[in-house]
């Protein structure tokens, strides 16, 4: 269903248009319409454990192969991640879904198309940046990751972050923001601030998924972006 739904570009100006996004070109004057908070929240990192000769090919193997939690017994394949292993821009989500799990590739469902068109409204391709997920299998069912699994995958999520060294990591959704800045304020806390994590700022949007559902937040999900472009512009000095 979804394959259908990529070709369409009349939903895919919707999707933007549902957003309150202007398709296509930026408003210059979104910045000024920002009331976000530019305060800065440190989250505690977890100790680095990179091994000292860590790179793409043997991370991705290990992820292939992962047996440290029950989740390998269901997955149909492990989602890595995709996108460019240099880029400015991380993007973590929460976990695979069917599709994901189906295709290897994240963010390839119904949000995914929408993050897609999120991304294209900020004058980005999926290919320039990383996208990625908390959790690198499918939780059965699509349920919430378990504090074990979040665990045994969050050294691989550490080693990602550590090759490709972000200018800026976008928590996408209320897990991953949880998890990244491992709190559990609730997202409409933590959204219109500029995190970090492993000193790399961190801007958290809301879920793609969620947006389909709740419209009323489009606009809200607009600034979010806006918040993170400014952030890298600012670091750019
Ligand atoms: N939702 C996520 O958080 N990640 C995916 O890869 C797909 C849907």
């Amino acid at each position: 269903m979804w394959r259908l739904i990529l070709d369409n570009t009349t939903l895919r100006l919707q999707y933007l248009e549902a957003m309150g996004i202007d398709v296509w070109l930026p408003r210059a004057s979104a910045h000024s319409e920002q009331a976000l908070s530019s305060e800065t929240v440190t989250a505690n990192a977890e100790p680095e454990t990179t091994p000292a000769t860590d790179n793409w090919d043997v991370l991705q193997t290990e992820v292939a192969s992962c047996t440290k939690c029950t989740l390998c017994k269901t997955r149909t394949q492990t989602v890595f991640g995709s996108g460019n292993k240099q880029a400015d821009w991380m993007l973590v989500g929460e976990a695979p879904g069917q599709h994901e799990d189906e295709q290897g590739l994240p963010f390839v469902g119904n949000a995914g198309l929408l993050l897609t068109e999120m991304l294209r409204a900020i004058g980005m391709t999926r290919e320039e940046v990383f996208i990625t997920n908390i959790l690198k299998c499918r939780p059965p069912n699509n349920r919430d990751p378990h504090a074990n699994e979040v665990e045994s995958c969050n050294d691989y999520l550490q080693r990602q972050q550590k090759l490709i060294q972000p200018k800026i990591i976008l928590a996408i959704g209320r897990i991953a923001a949880q998890t990244l800045l491992k709190t559990d304020k609730p997202l409409a806390r933590l959204r219109g601030k500029v995190h970090t994590f492993n000193n790399t700022p961190v801007v958290v949007v809301y879920h793609p998924a969620y947006l389909l559902r709740s419209l009323s937040e489009k606009r809200k999900a607009w600034l979010d972006l806006q918040l993170a472009m400014q952030t890298v512009k600012d670091n750019e000095g």
